[in-house]
């Protein structure tokens, strides 16, 4: 019986080794180690032998359903190693993993951070969730101004509501800074607008804050100016149109000269003609600011300014809808 198990333990080796698929080694597992295999019927014959042979039969055939099913199984695993690296096209190009990055809004506004840093300003920023006194009254805008018309502000419980402008920041840093303080501060804002290609009820905006001894309007002008260049250009000019503002005094809006004509180019989609390109908000610190956040007003002056990030970016990319910012469309952000 020895020879006999011997001799299957080769015949199942050489036809395992050859097996050329899986399918045909659960054949040969069935042929071998199934019930009607000879394995089987070899151990049923055990129990007809001598008892001194018994024992070693029985440890032969346990040993040979052992070493049958371990080459079963590597010949299983070394098959499908085979088809694996057979089906592997080693001359393909990687899978191309996306890489994240950052709108085009934050980086807008971290350059226009740096413009500012580099001539000595600092960066402040402020809560979305805001109260009335800073959004509104510290800003010299009295209860019945029309700026805090149900229609604008998003009123939320408690007298809180979401910032309708970064100008807050002014009121924030002022209050726990003595002067001189310069500071630029960016952030999303929000208005109850109804959404068009030109109006969205969240928008971004940067604020700037200069106040110390003697600045005047011309300081303005020039940090303005020195801004438009490295934005748009060195040929970039700026200009001032009077305006108003409750929180300064005088106030103006300011305007580049368009980037794109160059000058009052009829057909130009940029400045629609006009050779200018209103920008935002400017002005001398009103009075009573100051006397808002404990600055003295006959020691100290200042200049602030906020402007529409959108608006910037819309300006210098020729984005024209202001709603392609906040959709979320990959194949917009991903142009910048
Ligand atoms: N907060 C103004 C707005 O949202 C923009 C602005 C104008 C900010 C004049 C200022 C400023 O700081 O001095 O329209």
């Amino acid at each position: 019986m020895l020879d006999e198990v011997n001799r299957l333990i080769e015949a199942a080796g050489a036809d395992i080794g050859s097996a050329a698929d899986s399918r045909q080694l659960e054949e040969l597992r069935v042929r071998y180690l199934g019930r009607k295999s000879q394995l089987r019927a070899l151990m049923s014959r055990i129990g007809t032998l001598p008892p001194e042979e018994r024992p070693a039969a029985g440890a032969a055939t346990g040993k040979a359903q052992q070493v049958i099913q371990t080459a079963l199984e590597e010949r299983q695993a070394a098959l499908e190693q085979e088809s694996e690296s057979r089906g592997m096209d080693v001359t393909l190009p990687g899978r191309r993993r996306g890489c994240g990055k950052r709108h085009l809004l934050t980086s807008l506004s971290w350059e226009l951070v740096d413009i500012f840093r580099g001539m000595g300003f600092d960066v402040a920023s402020g809560p979305e969730v805001e109260d009335e006194y800073h959004n509104f009254d510290a800003l010299n805008t009295p209860p019945d101004h029309p700026a805090r018309d149900l229609q604008d502000t998003f009123y939320l419980r408690d007298g809180m509501l979401l910032r309708t402008q970064t100008s807050t920041v002014q009121i924030r840093v002022m209050a726990h800074t003595a002067p001189p303080v310069r500071v630029v501060a960016p952030g999303r804002c929000y208005r109850k607008e109804s959404v068009d290609a030109t109006h969205h009820f969240a928008f971004h905006q940067l604020e700037g804050l200069y106040v110390d001894r003697g600045v005047s309007l011309a300081d303005l002008k020039g940090t303005i100016q020195m801004m438009g260049r490295q934005l748009l250009g060195e040929q970039t000019r700026v200009r001032f149109r009077p305006h108003f503002f409750p929180f300064t005094e005088p106030s103006v809006e300011y305007d580049f000269s368009c980037s794109l004509c160059q000058g009052p180019d009829p057909s130009c989609r940029v400045c629609k003609g006009t050779g200018w390109i209103e920008v935002a908000g400017a002005g001398m610190v009103d009075p009573a600011v100051f006397e808002a956040v404990g600055y003295d007003p006959e020691v100290y002056t200042g200049f602030a300014f906020g402007m529409g990030l959108e608006r910037v970016a819309m300006i210098r990319y020729g984005i024209d809808d202001i709603r392609l910012f906040l959709d979320n469309d990959l194949r917009f952000n991903r142009q910048f």
